[in-house]
């Protein structure tokens, strides 16, 4: 059995000036660690997914923004704050729908204003430091969000999960199998059935690892099999993660999320969202404020298969991300404590707590 838990999918080597990435896109294969020198190939590594999941590409964009900022040669604040924000705005224009990325981004911005009248190196340094923090609390996060999780779960409970909201999507435990994770240090267990998530397999390569290796008991069933097993009585709770969160509660996350949020209420069965606060965007009013990524139609047609499925040709449509409408979610669990609806209210509580 792996030590899942102790894989850091992104960390920076400040010595070598590398941000270090575990190639996603070759789990559970390989294990192959990107060493990331280049902006561009970080651009890359979040756009082509080998970096993925809400949290974690808040921490490689982070790590990122302070390390091609540290490696430019400037003489005063003015020129430093010019060249963070070229590589600012080039990072975050990888992947326009979960909110970590930006909010990463503008809090190492937040911190550099912050620190303007240092010297140039000082700076730099502050930088580091608020990469390290968002590292560092992200994990805190995760473990409050499991603990929170785990008050709405018994012992023996069959859980349904979609993507992949696990250890490798943030700094450690991940979201919706944080109370997982920390149930098996317990002796607290649970069966869980993993979505396959089509189109890029994200619960059956990245998931099911992850929860197979950490020795949970684990159920692996392609998309369209959760109605069946909700009808057969398996499943007590479906546990997602999310990519943004609006002030109203609607909930983007991986596409076919929406769809499982539709049968648990049919099913009776409570729909957890588990959120860290910094995936909520309370700019956005509702779903129609949220950007959702359209990506290639190669990734239905042709990616994971040895030969090509469809016929050359054929229009596809590929959105990346659904948005669950508030009222189909039972709970919204965070760090800072569970949130019910009407969630508006919660929300806005829990934003007017955090000044
Ligand atoms: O396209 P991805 O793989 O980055 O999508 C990720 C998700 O939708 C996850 O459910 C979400 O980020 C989970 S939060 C750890």
């Amino acid at each position: 059995m792996e030590n899942i838990q102790g894989i850091k999918s992104v960390y920076l080597d400040d010595e070598k000036n590398i941000v270090v990435i575990l190639d996603q896109t070759l789990l559970p294969r390989e294990k192959v660690f990107l060493e990331v020198d280049k902006i561009e190939d970080l651009y890359e590594a979040i756009h082509s997914l080998r970096v993925r999941g809400a949290p974690a590409i808040g921490i490689a964009a982070a790590y990122g923004v302070y390390l091609f900022t540290k490696l430019v040669e400037a003489g005063d604040f003015e020129s430093l704050y010019e060249a963070f924000k070229k590589n600012k705005d080039y990072i975050e224009s990888s992947r326009p729908t979960a909110v970590n990325l930006s909010w990463a981004l503008k809090r190492m911005e937040n911190r550099l204003i912050s620190e303007k009248d240092k010297k140039v190196d000082e700076i730099k340094l502050a930088l580091l430091d608020e990469a390290n923090q968002i590292r560092e609390e992200d994990e805190a996060v995760c473990k409050a969000i499991g603990e929170n999780a785990l008050t709405l779960l018994k012992d023996g409970y069959g859980l349904l999960t979609h993507c992949n909201p696990g250890g490798i999507a943030t700094a450690k435990y991940g979201t919706a199998l944080a109370p997982i994770f920390l149930g098996l240090e317990r002796g607290v267990n649970f069966k869980v059935f993993v979505d396959e998530t089509r189109p890029l397999l994200q619960g059956a390569r990245l998931t099911a690892w992850e929860l197979h290796e950490s020795g949970v008991d684990t159920t692996l069933i392609c998309d369209n099999m959760a109605a069946t097993v909700m009808n057969q009585g398996k499943v007590n709770a479906v546990l997602v993660g999310c990519d943004r969160v609006a002030l109203n509660g609607d909930s983007a996350n991986k596409i076919g999320t929406m769809p499982l949020a539709i049968v648990a209420k049919h099913f009776n069965i409570p729909f957890y969202v588990c959120a860290p606060i910094s995936t909520i965007d309370i700019s956005c009013k509702d779903e129609n404020d949220i950007e959702i990524e359209i990506r290639n139609g190669d990734e239905i047609t042709e990616k994971w298969y040895e030969n090509r499925v469809a016929p050359k040709g054929v229009k596809t449509y590929n959105p990346c991300f659904d948005v669950t409408p508030n009222n189909l979610i039972t709970a919204i669990i965070t760090e800072k404590g569970i949130i019910y609806p009407p969630f508006h209210e919660g929300i806005k509580k829990l934003f007017e707590g955090d000044k």
